[in-house]
């Protein structure tokens, strides 16, 4: 039997896997930059999976197989049986014989590790309620590539403790960091994961104490998909959780911020944020592509070994 490797959570690879990851990540963003042919994957498809909207995602998965020479096919749940009722497993074995690779964005994340635990193919999870893997890994060769190694560096977190927080805290564990989250009451993380970090992870109400002393802030939407009806009570209990050049100010000197983006100025972040000179939201966001092509590769790979 073929030995399927899966990316679910950024624990599905080792600490040593993870930084081969991100450091190949880099090296086919200086392939792709020379403009050099490199298609290992012709012939190859992606089968694309989306209950939720998306354009980075998309977009990077999409690019990144047609430059691997081969195919990316998007099914949204509203064409496919799969929003009909199908069930997870019976859709998991038809597609994974047919595709050599799927990447599923949806709500909950059972329905990932479902669909996974039936497919004879690699799965990716392309961001869940509860994960949203590839995101670190462009976030983490982001941050290697301005400032080097993040082992014993301070995050902090700003906002809600959703689906980006619980993947830093994955991470944080993962490459060895500490993790200060700001965010409201009634916003925190999942507890377990909480309880599974408390060596490494601490909780502030206070934003100006979580930023003192931190190498990178990071924030993310008040409402996430799937929680647009909280917007209006969301902005009122995160209004005093914004990200600012000010806010920068009392972070480490040469602090970087980051946001997964889509941005919503003036909420959870100032206006100018993202032209600020410690922002490399953009790099983080183009990273994408070279982050999953690099991802896809490994998984590939590995499952094929
Ligand atoms: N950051 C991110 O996943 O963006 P999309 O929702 O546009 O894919
Ligand atoms: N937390 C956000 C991330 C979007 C990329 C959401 O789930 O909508």
């Amino acid at each position: 039997m073929k030995n399927i490797r899966h990316f679910l959570t950024e624990l599905d690879l080792s600490q040593a896997e993870f930084k081969q990851v991100i450091q190949r990540a880099t090296q086919l963003k200086q392939m792709r930059n020379r403009d050099e042919d490199f298609t290992p994957f012709k012939n190859k498809v992606l089968a694309m999976i989306f209950e939720k909207s998306s354009t980075r995602t998309r977009v990077s998965f999409e690019a990144g197989m047609a430059q691997f020479g081969g195919h990316a096919m998007f099914l949204s749940s509203r064409d496919t049986q799969l929003g009909r009722g199908e069930p997870i497993q019976d859709s998991s074995k038809v597609i994974s014989s047919m595709v050599d690779i799927v990447m599923i964005r949806t709500f909950s994340h059972k329905i990932v590790e479902e669909f996974a635990a039936h497919s004879s193919v690699p799965v990716i999870n392309a961001l869940t309620d509860e994960y949203h893997p590839c995101q670190l890994l462009a976030d983490m060769q982001t941050y290697l590539e301005h400032r080097g190694d993040i082992q014993g560096k301070t995050v902090t977190w700003v906002g809600d403790g959703n689906n980006m927080c619980h993947s830093y805290m994955n991470t944080a564990k993962l490459l060895d960091f500490k993790l200060n989250i700001a965010c409201p009451e009634g916003y925190d993380p999942d507890p377990q994961l909480l309880a599974d970090n408390a060596d490494r992870v601490t909780v502030y109400r206070d934003l100006n104490e979580a930023v003192k002393n931190s190498d990178l802030i990071v924030t993310d939407v008040w409402a996430s998909m799937g929680q647009e009806e909280e917007q209006k009570a969301r902005e009122k209990s995160f209004a005093d959780y914004q990200v600012s050049p000010a806010l920068m100010k009392i972070a480490n000197k040469d602090a970087l911020f980051m946001h997964c983006l889509p941005a919503h100025r003036g909420e959870e972040i100032s206006e100018d944020m993202l032209e600020d000179s410690s922002s490399v939201v953009f790099d983080e966001a183009e990273n994408r592509l070279h982050a999953q092509k690099a991802l896809m590769e490994f998984l590939i790979n590995a499952s094929n070994s």
